[in-house]
């Protein structure tokens, strides 16, 4: 196993049954030595540089029904918010002082921001923060649409393809959605010229270890900037309520992976492996990963952007998630730096 890892190492690619027997494989030996050679290649792409990402959850309103989602539309217990453009940018002011130089604007897929609006918003933030990276993550969007968003001033662009299987995509996802549209999207992004991140949850319902091997072959194809994967988490007010959620090893052991298979990838230490275990993001960044994604979100509607129970850090102020953050990524070996954080690929 140890010889495989080397080679994994060496030429970044292996053969799906090895990838799956490394997917499966608890020998703790084995994990500590994946995440040694994972941590290894991340320190001569990136150093112990961890980026940060500042979140704004900017609308909890969704026209989708994915199936494992708290804030899917048939859940009527879901508390909606929207904020407007300038509570938007007074949490780009915030995150600016604290030493943020990439804004994330996630949402649910929601209407009431047109192109219009989204555009205005993005190019209020590029005129006042030329220095930072715009990064945004609004689902499926029509190739115009995403045009627009990137003349605007956008950079980045979020979107997880959740599955690469056709057939898992259906199971976690109503009949009007589909994997091939998804799929379309990222490619668009890409020819757009946007810094592209995909992903996928670990252990969502119906996932096997060959599945998450096509999740890895479906990103060598698609070779993004980013890769966003972590535990799914189920939801109590989704069919999925009762589902295991996604296993902390099994995570750890992806990440490292990834980052053998994909040196040059900007891989987060997610909020979701930080809510399945108390170090879940130190022991993520340990196995590979070298970016967090705090929350800049007002304080008031944090609790509302509630993808999966459990969820951490929907009380923290921005500060306190900034300086809680250092403090761990300085006790996993790492340290915060305050720059863009751009893909180094080759
Ligand atoms: N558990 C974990 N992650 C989830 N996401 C959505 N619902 C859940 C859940 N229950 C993830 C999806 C989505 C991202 C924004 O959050 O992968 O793309
Ligand atoms: Fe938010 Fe620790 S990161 S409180």
């Amino acid at each position: 196993m140890k010889q495989l890892i080397d080679r994994l190492a060496s030429v970044h690619d292996a053969d799906d049954r090895e990838l799956a027997s490394l997917l499966i494989c608890e020998d703790p030996d084995i994990q500590h030595y994946l995440a040694v050679r994972a941590d290894e290649i991340r320190r001569q792409v990136y150093g112990t540089d961890v980026y940060l990402r500042g979140l704004i959850e900017f609308s909890s309103y969704c026209k989708n029904d994915c199936y494992y989602c708290g804030i899917r539309k048939s859940n009527r217990r879901a508390i909606r918010y929207r904020l407007t453009k300038e509570q938007i940018l007074s949490c780009c002011e915030t995150g600016y002082d604290l030493g943020y130089r990439t804004f994330v604007l996630q949402s649910g897929e929601d209407p009431w921001y047109t192109d219009d609006r989204i555009c205005s918003i993005v190019a209020s933030i590029r005129e006042r923060y030329p220095d930072c990276a715009i990064t945004l993550s609004l689902g499926e969007k029509t190739r115009d649409s995403y045009q627009r968003y990137y003349d605007a001033g956008a950079n980045r662009y979020l979107l997880r393809h959740e599955t690469a299987n056709d057939t898992h995509y259906s199971r976690l996802h109503p009949s009007s959605m589909r994997l091939a549209a998804r799929k379309q999207c990222l490619f668009d992004l890409k020819e757009i010229g946007y810094q592209v991140g995909a992903g996928f949850m670990i252990g969502s319902p119906y996932q096997t270890t060959d599945l998450i091997v096509e999740d890895f072959r479906f990103l060598q194809q698609l070779r993004p900037d980013m890769i966003g994967c972590g535990p799914f988490i189920p939801h109590e007010d989704t069919a999925f309520r009762d589902e295991p959620q996604g296993a902390l090893s099994l995570c750890l052991r992806i990440l490292s992976i990834l980052r053998l298979l994909f040196p040059y990838v900007l891989l987060p230490a997610t909020t979701a492996l930080g809510s399945i275990h108390p170090a879940g993001r130190e022991l993520g960044l340990k196995a590979g990963a070298n970016v967090v994604m705090p929350n800049l979100s007002p304080v008031d509607v944090r609790a509302y952007y509630r993808l999966y129970d459990h969820k951490i850090c929907t009380g923290e102020e921005a500060a306190e998630c900034r300086a809680c953050l250092a403090r761990r990524v300085e006790s996993a070996g790492y340290q915060l730096v305050t720059a863009r954080g751009d893909v180094r690929k080759p």
